[in-house]
């Protein structure tokens, strides 16, 4: 798998560059998911494809911007869900955007992510690993070469929240949830990109970070297998928990397509447990 961190760190400094540099405009199509592609979404993608092409443990390749599987090596072992620039439509307020990559051995489900690995482009390029043993391991960039900074642990309790989807939307035990944690004294810290969002929180020690399903998303809007599987195997090592409005583990969800989405809730311990009362789902 050494090889495939290896190559992701490869491409952290080409898209970092390609943000720093290239037209921010929109692409003339659409992705899997109805969104309009910016040009740097489908650049992001073409230079991972290409990185990995040559990465011969990687077998299949799925991205947010393609319709279904690529195939790229019969004799490889891993699969590679990404999502190849997340936050894309925040670079032109010159925002924090990110890449997640799950490393999948077998089906394409969450018990079968064998490592997670995502890259965070803002005044700084750092790059967070996590497999199944240990705490997700920090990296930062350093003129041209990531230097290892540290482990991330959470804490018990945080004190950021991080709500997603639309509020007009939210259900009412939601709305109140919310309500709660700010009146206990929680802050609001929401950008509008899941990567330096759940970044933010994993590294000041912890808090909430949620999509929920709404009105108008009854199953939210992050896709499973490049989004939320992924940053849930980085939860769960920090030692906080990931799960979905019935109170399952989002690493072990089984997606159906690719592109399948899930409500979902990272959050250290306390935040958690809370929100399961306010679902009324049994501890
Ligand atoms: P992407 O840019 O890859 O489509 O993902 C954007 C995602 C995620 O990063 C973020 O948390 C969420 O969309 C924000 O959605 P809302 O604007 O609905 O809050
Ligand atoms: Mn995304
Ligand atoms: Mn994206």
């Amino acid at each position: 798998m050494q090889s495939i961190f290896e190559t992701i760190k490869r491409v952290a400094f080409e898209i970092d560059e390609a943000i720093k540099t290239e037209d921010l405009g929109y692409s003339d199509s659409e992705n899997s998911s109805g969104e309009d592609q910016l040009k740097l979404d489908v650049r992001s993608d073409l230079i991972i494809e290409k990185a990995f092409a040559t990465t011969p443990v990687v077998k299949n390749l799925v991205s947010e911007e393609k319709e279904g599987v690529l195939e790229l090596n019969p004799e490889g072992r891993y699969t590679i869900c990404y999502d190849p620039l997340d936050g894309s439509s925040l670079v032109d307020v010159n925002l924090s955007v990110g890449s997640i990559f799950g490393i999948y051995e077998g089906a394409l489900q969450g018990e079968n992510l064998v490592a997670s690995a995502y890259v965070v482009y803002g005044p700084r390029i750092e790059l967070v690993i996590a497999t199944r043993k240990g705490r997700p391991q920090l990296y930062r960039a350093v003129q041209g070469e990531f230097r290892h900074i540290g482990e991330i642990t959470m804490g018990e309790k945080g004190k950021l929240n991080a709500p997603g989807g639309t509020q007009q939307n939210w259900c009412d035990y939601h709305k109140s949830f919310i309500d709660d944690l700010f009146a206990e004294g929680y802050r609001l810290r929401y950008s509008g990109g899941m990567v330096p969002d759940l970044h933010q929180i994993m590294l000041k020690g912890g808090g909430l970070f949620s999509y929920p399903g709404t009105s108008d998303k009854p199953h939210g809007k992050l896709r499973q297998l490049f989004e939320v599987i992924p940053f849930a195997l980085m939860y769960e090592r920090s030692g906080g928990e990931a799960i979905d409005n019935k109170g399952r583990r989002l690493l072990e969800l089984v997606p159906t397509h690719p592109h399948d989405t899930s409500p979902c809730f990272f959050g250290s311990k306390y935040e958690i447990a809370k929100l399961k009362t306010a679902y009324g789902i049994d501890a």
